[in-house]
């Protein structure tokens, strides 16, 4: 029987990409649905932003001040125990410099900070990251991953959310593992 059949899963960013793979795979292994699910959307995308500062502290909101509140938020919703646990997503980015990525390298690489001291905060919550090279999603545009992406991992391809799914919910099922980050990239950190 899979380790999180009839476990409570909560999946930010369930409605496409990386996340609705981790949201199927997580059922399919018999995971608790629930009725009422709900969403609702937050558009960041506030054509007023113009100055450097704002732009950079809209790049570190979704990216690093989210992840900060919802582990603030974490042990008011989860079962206390390391049976629960809260996993984060970074990126390729975090571990590799690319050019013209300075600015989002540095909240990538800040996760994996906070990653490892909220694992030792939140204790015995569980506490983990995921950090995907380039995954086959809406985030790349209606004209997907550009075919030349494939150069820049060992493997030929890139990723898929199915692929990629499977890392966090390993997360979810090894009651072992805390402060600990699965990078699934193709290879793209050897090139
Ligand atoms: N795909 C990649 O190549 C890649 C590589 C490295 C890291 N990542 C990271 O992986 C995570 C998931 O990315 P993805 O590839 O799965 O992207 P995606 O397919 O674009 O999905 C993003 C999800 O986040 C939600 N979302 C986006 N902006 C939001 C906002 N401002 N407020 C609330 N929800 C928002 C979307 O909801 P709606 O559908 O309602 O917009 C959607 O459910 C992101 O943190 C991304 O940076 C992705």
């Amino acid at each position: 029987m899979s380790a999180i059949k009839n476990k409570s899963v909560l999946v930010i960013g369930g409605s496409s990409g990386i996340g609705y793979g981790v949201a199927d795979k997580a059922l399919a292994e018999g995971a608790k649905p629930r009725a009422d699910i709900s969403g609702w959307t937050c558009d960041l995308a506030d054509p007023n932003v113009e100055k450097n500062l704002e732009a950079i502290h809209k790049a570190g909101h979704i990216r690093f001040a989210v992840p900060l509140l919802l582990a603030k938020l974490a042990p008011h919703y989860l079962k206390p125990g390391y049976q629960s646990s809260l996993t984060l997503t970074t990126g390729a980015g975090g571990e590799k410099p690319f050019p013209d990525s300075s600015l989002v390298a540095g909240y990538l690489t800040g996760l994996q900070g906070l990653t490892r001291n909220v694992a030792l905060e939140l204790k015995p919550l569980r506490v983990n990251m995921v950090s995907p090279g380039v995954v086959v999603a809406p985030l790349h545009g209606p004209g997907g991953v550009p075919d030349e992406m494939k150069k820049y991992t060992t493997l030929g391809k890139v990723g898929t959310p199915e692929e990629v799914a499977e890392a966090y919910l390993y997360f979810m099922k090894d009651t072992n593992v805390t402060s600990s980050c699965i990078s699934t990239n193709g290879g793209s950190l050897l090139l």
